[in-house]
């Protein structure tokens, strides 16, 4: 499969930007990409020639993910089982380390990664699983901007998706930590926005993805007709908009949103 396969139904506008090696030498990092969205953007970004980091909980799942991607991905597929709920200063620091020796400095970190905790009233909200879904949603988000800051600053341009959630925005009864620990990845998303804007070279964004077919939404609504619910490849103009235009200088930097923009992915609209 190309890309020009996989973006057959995509916008004209970004179409006609497409090909095989237009993130060539560009570096991604994707977390939560054993699964659902990250999955789906790993195969896309991968469509687009990117060295991809794949970075997931549970090793046979990435490496699933490596064996769909590699045979279409034109650069390099790094796997990186890492739990972020355990998230420690020695890993990010390997981390760091191992993509400054492998790819010098890392172009784009897009934050998927998340889990959704128990559906119950804050008055019984167990603290445990209160400070797990606070780790792997938001305080890992925290840690790997701050972790791996000076190698999104090591090239000309780079750019940080966060991905957030309706609940992230207006909360909810019931979605305790999950809505919280999305209102904090909103903060961080808008303060990483403001204190890199002055110098231009870093796009910021945070992207509400609305209802998706993951395993995710499964967990969240057992009980809906799954298939009344669009699935991940239908986020991925909008998200290849966001890299392309923040990474390359071309047509569609134009069409970006402004950086710290907090993107509804169901009701955004390319520019015309
Ligand atoms: N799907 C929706 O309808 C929807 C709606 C609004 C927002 N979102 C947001 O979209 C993003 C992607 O969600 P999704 O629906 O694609 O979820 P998903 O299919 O459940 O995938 C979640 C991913 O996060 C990873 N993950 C979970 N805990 C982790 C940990 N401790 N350490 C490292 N990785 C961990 C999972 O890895 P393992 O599989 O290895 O555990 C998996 O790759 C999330 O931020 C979610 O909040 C989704």
């Amino acid at each position: 499969m190309s890309i020009i396969d996989y973006a057959q139904n995509w916008p004209m506008k970004i179409k006609e930007q497409l090909a095989s090696d237009l993130l060539k030498d560009k570096t991604v990092m994707i977390t939560g990409a054993s699964d659902g969205i990250g999955a789906e953007l790993s195969k896309c970004l991968g469509l687009l020639g990117a060295n991809i980091i794949l970075l997931g909980k549970t090793r046979q799942k990435l490496e699933a993910v490596f064996d769909q991607v590699a045979p279409i991905c034109q650069g390099e597929l790094i796997i990186t089982p890492c739990d972020l709920s355990r998230l420690e200063q020695e890993d990010i620091r390997k981390l760091h380390d191992s993509i400054e020796n492998e790819f010098k400095g890392l172009d784009a970190l897009i934050h998927c990664a998340s889990i959704l905790g128990p559906k119950v009233p804050l008055a019984h909200y167990p603290p445990d699983a209160w400070a797990e879904v606070m780790m792997t949603n938001a305080n890992s988000v925290f840690l790997l901007n701050q972790g791996l800051f000076d190698l999104l600053e090591a090239g000309e341009r780079s750019c940080v998706i966060h991905v957030s959630s309706t609940v992230g925005r207006k909360a909810r009864a019931y979605w305790g930590a999950y809505a919280v620990s999305k209102f904090a990845v909103e903060g961080i998303s808008q303060i990483l926005a403001d204190e890199t804007e002055d110098q231009g070279k870093m796009k910021v964004f945070s992207i509400n993805p609305g209802a998706t077919r993951t395993k995710m939404r499964k967990e969240a609504y057992p009980f809906e007709d799954s298939k009344t619910v669009p699935d991940a490849s239908t986020l991925m103009p909008l998200f290849s908009l966001l890299v392309i235009g923040s990474l390359l200088d071309c047509s569609l930097s134009r069409d970006l949103p402004g950086t710290g923009g907090q993107i509804d992915a169901r009701t955004w609209e390319f520019p015309n």
